[in-house]
């Protein structure tokens, strides 16, 4: 039978650490109030001149995944590109990856699931495999917040909490008779709450698109209404576990790690507390890394391998919700 795995990770992150003291030199905050809130210490941004965007980071994370991969570019059936901060507006940055790997045909789908990018783009490469149309697939996670927030007292709700940084993984059709292998996943999506979190302009149904008037008032930033996300959040999370447990005919006690995107520490503490798992089976690495969006995922997978808190054999469930809203998980078994 028809299994997809991960055959490989990699992870990147620019080298620029902002800690929490930092961020309190540009604006009203404090240490205290970012780590009790979202448990973040620093977050990695990119040079604050700019010049690095999306694809650049996940160039980076790629050669590592690809060389563990024992892959060359020219093995990759498909590239999927997730991200919510595109290098440009268009074209998207599957196709800038895909250039910079020294490819020139190889497709290249964007997917635009922001928090929840890794889980619909697994989900995606499980359906891509499973059907036939590709066998070797790329799947690229990359986020450059910092250009992005508004780093004065305005923005504070929202910009501690966002870094820069991507996630790959290679991930490849294998033909089996082992449980291995994508077991199981569940994708969501309720634009009832797509104002809870987003990024109005510049937009193409404003003649212009955006105007002065517009960037003086901090349109061109992300709101978030914080309270809503938190309580989807812990709501949606742990409902749609159970659901790729009961697909699967697993428990939660089969599960070795949980790896939820980190958006917060303390959303991630509620669902623990919530399905009544042992702590040290819900991976953070938040306070490091801050939210990275689409890259958490598979930088948090990266690291679990790397410490060996995970390997194969190893039944994992990753899960996210983000601006959309959108949520999901996929439950998996390592190795293969
Ligand atoms: N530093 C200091 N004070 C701040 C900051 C800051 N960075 N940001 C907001 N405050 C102030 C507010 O102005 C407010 O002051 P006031 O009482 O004088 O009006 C006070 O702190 C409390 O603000 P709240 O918004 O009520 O703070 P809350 O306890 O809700 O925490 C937070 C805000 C952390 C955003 C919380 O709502 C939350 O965890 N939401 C979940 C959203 C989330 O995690 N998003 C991540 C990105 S989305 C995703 O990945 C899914």
């Amino acid at each position: 039978m028809k299994r997809t795995v991960i055959k490989s990770t990699g992870r990147y992150v620019p080298p620029r650490v902002v800690t929490n003291d930092d961020l309190a030199k540009w604006m009203d905050t404090s240490d205290e109030w970012i780590r009790q809130r979202t448990g973040i210490e620093q977050r990695h941004w990119i040079p604050e001149e700019g010049g690095v965007g999306s694809s650049d980071l996940a160039l980076e994370a790629t050669k590592i995944a690809l060389d563990r991969a024992g892959w060359t570019p020219a093995d990759i059936d498909l590239i999927i590109f997730a991200t919510l901060s595109p290098d440009i507006f268009f074209p998207g940055p599957g196709c800038l990856l895909q250039h910079k790997l020294g490819l020139n045909s190889t497709p290249a789908l964007d997917i635009r699931q922001q928090c929840t990018g890794f889980i619909y783009g697994l989900a995606t490469a499980d359906a891509y495999i499973r059907s036939g149309l590709a066998n070797r697939i790329l799947l690229a996670c990359a986020e450059v917040h910092s250009t992005g927030l508004d780093i004065s007292t305005r923005g504070r709700d929202v910009a501690v909490i966002f870094g820069d940084g991507a996630g790959v993984v290679c991930v490849e059709g294998i033909e089996t008779d082992q449980d291995v292998g994508v077991l199981a996943s569940s994708l969501h999506a309720n634009g009832e709450f797509a104002k809870s979190l987003m990024v109005e302009a510049a937009a193409s149904r404003l003649n212009p698109r955006i105007s002065e008037e517009m960037l003086r008032e901090g349109r061109q930033y992300p709101v978030m209404d914080g309270k809503t996300i938190f309580k989807e959040a812990v709501r949606s999370l742990p409902d749609v576990s159970r659901e790729v447990l009961q697909k699967a005919g697993l428990s939660l006690e089969d599960i070795d790690l949980f790896i939820p995107h980190q958006a917060n520490m303390r959303i991630n503490q509620f669902f623990q507390q919530s399905l009544k798992v042992p702590e040290d089976k819900v991976f953070h690495n938040i306070q490091r890394y801050g939210n990275t969006t689409a890259a958490s995922i598979p930088i948090a997978l990266d690291e679990a391998l790397e410490m060996n808190i995970v390997g194969d054999g190893s039944t994992v469930i990753f899960l996210a919700l983000g601006a959309g809203l959108t949520w999901g998980a996929v439950l998996m078994r390592l190795g293969g």
